[in-house]
Order: C-alpha cells, then sequence, then structure tokens
C-alpha cells in the first residue's frame, strides 16, 4: 500500500511540474521527507515560502507553517496542507480570547495601556490570528533560530515582554541574555490576572505564557546524567523548547536546522545525545553514521511529533493529484485583514534575523 502511495506521488508530481513546490520541515517522517524540493527549519522555511514562484506551496509541516506561507507568499499561490488535522498541540495552548483578556489584565494592573511597557512576542508556532496581535500592538514573531536577536529588538523598544505560546524558548532565550529567573514570572491563561500578584507583575521583566510542546516536555535531566555516565566524553545538544534544566545540562542549545548543522560539521568520532524530534535524530543518525559519529536520542521512550506525522504518503498523493486534476483542496487561506497584520509581525522578524 506504501509503494503504490509512493508511486502516485511520484506520478502526480510528473503532471504537476513546477506548478507545486513542496516545502517539508525537519521532523517529517522519511517516507515523505523524500520528496522534499526544500526542507528546513521555521525560518528557513518561511524565508523559502516568500522566494518559491511555484502556483502550489505544498506545506509538509503543521498548519501554523502552511499559514506562514499563505501570508508570505504572493497573492496569486495558493498554500495546501496534505492533512487539515496536522496541527501543533502548543499552538493550541495560547489563543486570541486569552491574550486579549491577558492584555486587558495587564491595562488594570498597570494602569494604561501595556502597549506603552511590553513588547508582546509570538513564537512561530501560534495561530495567525496571534501574529497579528503582535502586528498590531509593536511586536514581533520569533522562532527557534532568532529569538535572541527578536529579544534584543523587543527590549530596545520596551522594558517588559509578553512571550507566548512556549514558556521554555522565552525563559532559555531570556537566561542567555543574563535575565535573572527571578524576573521572569509564568503567566497562567486559565487564572485570573494569570495567577499572578501585581507586584509580580509590575517586576517582571519576562512574561511567559504557560505553554510547551508535548514532544520535547519529555526529556528530562535525569535522561543526561544517565547517559553522561555512560559517555562521559558525549557531547548533549538540545532544541530550547526543552526543558530548563535539559537546555542547561547541554553543550549546545538551538533550532532543528542549527542541530543538524552543528552535528554535521563536528569532527569524526564524536558522540551526540539529541533531544528533539525523533523522525530527524534517526534520519541525521543515519547521514552521519558513515563519518563515524554516532547520535542517539535523548528519552527511552518513543516521542514524535503526532502530528506532523499525519502528512503521511496517502494524504499527500490524495492532495496531488488533486492538485493535478485541477481541484484545490486543503487550501490554507488567512483572511485579508488578519493576513496584513500578522506581515507585519513577521516582516519586522525577517527585517531584524
Ligand atoms: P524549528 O524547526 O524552528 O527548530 O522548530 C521546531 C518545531 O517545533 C517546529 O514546530
Ligand atoms: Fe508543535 Fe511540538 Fe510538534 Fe513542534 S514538535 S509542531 S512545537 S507539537
Amino acid at each position: 500500500r506504501d509503494e503504490e502511495a509512493q508511486e502516485r506521488i511520484r506520478a502526480a508530481r510528473a503532471r504537476l511540474g513546477k506548478k507545486a513546490v513542496l516545502l517539508v520541515h525537519h521532523y517529517q517522517r522519511a517516507d515523505v521527507y523524500q520528496h522534499a524540493d526544500l526542507t528546513g527549519d521555521s525560518l528557513r522555511l518561511s524565508h523559502l515560502a516568500g522566494q518559491s514562484d511555484a502556483d502550489y506551496i505544498v506545506f509538509c509541516g503543521v498548519h501554523f507553517m502552511a499559514e506562514v506561507a499563505d501570508i508570505l507568499s504572493n497573492p496569486h499561490q495558493i498554500s495546501i496542507l496534505p492533512d487539515l488535522a496536522a496541527g501543533c498541540s502548543m499552538a493550541d495552548m495560547a489563543n486570541l480570547a486569552k491574550v486579549e483578556r491577558c492584555w486587558r489584565e495587564l491595562t488594570e494592573v498597570l494602569g494604561e495601556s501595556p502597549d506603552a511597557q511590553i513588547t508582546p512576542v509570538t513564537y512561530i508556532n501560534s495561530a495567525a490570528d496571534l501574529k497579528a496581535f503582535c502586528g498590531d500592538h509593536g511586536g514581533i514573531v520569533c522562532t527557534s533560530s532568532n529569538a535572541r536577536t527578536i529579544l534584543d529588538w523587543s527590549f530596545a523598544q520596551r522594558p517588559k515582554i509578553l512571550f507566548f505560546p512556549d514558556q521554555h524558548l522565552g525563559r532559555w532565550t531570556a537566561h542567555t541574555m543574563g535575565i535573572p529567573l527571578e524576573e521572569m514570572v509564568v503567566w497562567d491563561p486559565d487564572q485570573e490576572y494569570g495567577g499572578l500578584t501585581p507586584e509580580q507583575i509590575r517586576n517582571a521583566k519576562m512574561l511567559l505564557w504557560k505553554g510547551h510542546c508535548s514532544v520535547h516536555q519529555m526529556f528530562q535531566p535525569a535522561h543526561i546524567l544517565r547517559w553522561r555516565n555512560k559517555y562521559p566524553d558525549g557531547i548533549v545538544i538540545s532544541h530550547p523548547e526543552s526543558p530548563f534544566e535539559v537546555c542547561r545540562q547541554s553543550e549546545h542549545v538551538g533550532s532543528t536546522e542549527y542541530i543538524i548543522k552543528t552535528i554535521k560539521a563536528a569532527p569524526s568520532g564524536t558522540r551526540w545525545l539529541v533531544g528533539t524530534e525523533l523522525n530527524l535524530v534517526s534520519r541525521l543518525a543515519e547521514e552521519v553514521k558513515a563519518d563515524g559519529k554516532i547520535v542517539e536520542f535523548m528519552s527511552p521512550t518513543v516521542c514524535m511529533c503526532s502530528t506532523m506525522q499525519r502528512i503521511d504518503p496517502q494524504h499527500l498523493a490524495w492532495t496531488l493529484e488533486n492538485l493535478a486534476d485541477g481541484n484545490i483542496v486543503n487550501r490554507i487561506s488567512v483572511p485579508d485583514h488578519e493576513a496584513k497584520l500578522a506581515k507585519l509581525a513577521l516582516d519586522r522578524m525577517l527585517a531584524v534575523s
């Protein structure tokens, strides 16, 4: 059945020619990844979406990525997600109603509009309306590879940051800038005033939304400790969506693209423990084996991004066949008013990084 789907993908692609480009995130499963025209992390894929001139941008990733492709591409281009159920559980941890309520509560506590004191920063793993919120309030988008630069920019605008939805990326990045943990507080969107006192809110430099990635949340310092006992010369590298203690105990912390580049550039004979999604780690382990490098996965339990995994060969074949027949299916289209404001926040990011 799989081989049949692979064949259908090849045949549909041949019919589409240059009309379709396949952008594929590093976490995609091998049987989809092999069809990529272009691969990358979230930042690279955002750049590529704005540069391609194919009619159809077929995004093998998750919903927010296809939204970014729609926002940054040209008006004639159409962004497609092969399975509409491929969302991101972290992105769903923040929504516009909750962020607007947070902004109202901050207005009450600060006695003025937060626009005067707080730069809203959304991780790219968020819905388009949250990017629009940031665009509208002088804020910006960041990815895991440019978070440091974006926070520098944000603090140059205003003394405080509201960072959503990933507390871990926000905390780790602020930590690398020398901001003490005591100046960071977690805003729980399910409690009034985020569960914080007015004093905590007024004293904080970083307000971190209580959100996380369910995949990276699985990595624990105990996994690193156990591995280091076995391999004292081994090197640990983690994605910044991992918990703070995991990042602190890693030699390197960075985006998926950074992890791949760092390990590919490392000397032969090195051994690596990697804290990020399993599809990426397995592929990388295979690719560097011939150079005498050993790459191992951080968690003893299998943790994949189950929503990325939904983009399978069957969905991809069905999507491409429909496009080749002239039927546009699974289109991701951000409403104009929202796209305009979201683009403002994305353009600020692309200009700064
Ligand atoms: P990057 O590819 O930007 O490192 O992000 C990882 C991720 O979780 C995408 O959802
Ligand atoms: Fe979202 Fe985590 Fe999957 Fe990335 S790995 S798409 S943050 S659930």
